[in-house]
């Protein structure tokens, strides 16, 4: 985790119709604008049944975002040019991975870009299998096991 996390930063929690303003911009501007994912392959039915996280700079500015599907499957997970390497993305991921045990899951499993898997290795998920291509970018599977709490 990096030495300049900034305490200000919050996180919330909630379903699309909330939190979809927010997250919709910030992966548009993420995936879209600088990873030239074409906007309908971004968009999908998963939003509207996921959990989404939001992380917000302290005037209240959208930075960051990901989502858990019922299933255990964490992804778009986004944080703005700007505002990376500062633990932000860190941050989505665990409450992520928190409202993931909370809800009982055993197992969470996600698509990494390839480029990114220091990333969440560095939040206990392990590669698994051959990298393979998604939305024209490379990917791997990647897993991690959640202990049931006792
Ligand atoms: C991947 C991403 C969400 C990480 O967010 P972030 O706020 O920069 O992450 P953090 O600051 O919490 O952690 C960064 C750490 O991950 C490591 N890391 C490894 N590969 C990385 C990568 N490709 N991008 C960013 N960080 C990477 C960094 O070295 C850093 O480690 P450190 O804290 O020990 O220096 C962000 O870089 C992003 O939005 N990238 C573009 C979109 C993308 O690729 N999303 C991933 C889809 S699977």
């Amino acid at each position: 985790m990096s030495a300049s996390q900034p305490d200000n930063i919050s996180i919330r929690l909630g379903t699309w119709d909330r939190l979809r303003d927010d997250a919709s911009a910030v992966r548009h501007e993420v995936f879209v604008v600088e990873q030239n994912v074409p906007p309908e392959v971004e968009m999908d039915d998963d939003d509207a049944v996921s959990v989404h996280a939001v992380a917000y700079g302290e005037n209240g500015e959208p930075l960051g975002t990901g989502r858990l599907l019922p299933d255990g499957h964490i992804g778009r997970m986004a944080v703005l040019r700007h505002a990376r390497g500062l633990g932000i993305g860190g941050k989505l991921l665990d409450a992520l991975i928190e409202q993931g045990h909370g809800d009982g899951h055993r197992m969470l499993i996600l698509h990494a870009q390839t480029h990114a898997t220091g990333f969440y290795e560095a939040h206990g998920f392990v590669a698994q299998g051959e990298p393979f291509m998604e939305a024209g970018i490379s990917h791997v599977v990647m897993t991690r096991v959640l202990e049931p709490r006792g």
